[in-house]
């Protein structure tokens, strides 16, 4: 069962936050992982860049599992969808403020504003799903909208060099890898024609012979992040290969 620190307080996920819709529960189960994977690695020493890694993630993943909610409540044509949506918009921003605070704070201070992210992370999570999502549970039934989360990223151990060309060639290497999506960050600065929806082949040299793959950029982000989604699923052994050497 999973239990979830919350203000001093055990909360458990199944009594108290499962809004019983099942892609959306697996999406905010998935987001205290991730939240608590952050405050794992703040346990353990890191490094600023595994910080980085971290938390980039956990704001790719929160906008993402914020997107889908606001596509099914748009399409079950939710009577509270605006102001939903208002404080998604909200945190969204905030979130990547708290993360770009990370990213500019100095060696010393960045455990201390990536255990601020965390506690600011948490909290919203709890209340917003305790409150807010809880009333719009059933605007957030799928039916057949064909609208799917996407399965959760999980870190490359090792550095995976890939290259994108579209109407130039970036290079840069894998952070998050998951079987429909990466998360890259390119060696220099996004160009401009790198932008949200333009498709580019993704060349996985990895991957041998047909390491190419067609994919569009989902979105972008501050300091060279990049996240792809592929054309064609990776297989689990591909991404064993990949993530591991
Ligand atoms: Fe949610
Ligand atoms: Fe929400």
């Amino acid at each position: 069962m999973e239990t979830i620190q919350y203000k001093n307080k055990s909360i458990n996920f199944e009594n108290d936050l499962k809004l019983g819709v099942e892609q959306i529960d697996e999406q905010h189960l998935t987001l205290f992982r991730l939240t608590r994977s952050v405050s794992q690695l703040l346990d353990k020493s890191p490094s600023q860049h595994e910080i980085d890694v971290c938390t980039l993630e956990l704001e790719a993943y929160v906008q993402e599992h914020l997107g889908f909610e606001e596509t099914l409540m748009s399409k079950n044509g939710y009577p509270g969808f605006q102001s939903h949506k208002q404080l998604h918009d909200d945190f969204t921003k905030t979130a990547r403020e708290l993360r770009s605070k990370i990213s500019n704070s100095g060696s010393n201070d960045f455990k201390q504003a990536a255990s601020e992210v965390f506690e600011t992370l948490l909290n919203w999570l709890v209340e917003h799903i305790m409150d807010v999502d809880q009333k719009a549970k059933d605007y957030m039934i799928p039916r057949d909208f064909g609208v799917q989360p996407r399965p959760p990223r999980i870190n490359a151990t090792k550095n995976v060099v890939v290259e994108l060309s579209g109407e130039q060639k970036v290079s840069g290497f894998i952070k998050n890898i998951g079987p429909e999506s990466l998360l890259l960050t390119l060696s220099s600065s996004i160009p401009q024609w790198l932008s949200e929806g333009v498709n580019v082949k993704l060349h996985l040299l990895p991957l041998g012979d047909d390491g190419e793959i067609n994919c569009s950029i989902t979105r972008t982000y501050p300091e060279r992040n990049v996240v792809v989604s592929l054309d064609k699923k990776l297989d689990i052994n591909q991404i064993a290969k990949l993530i591991n050497g």
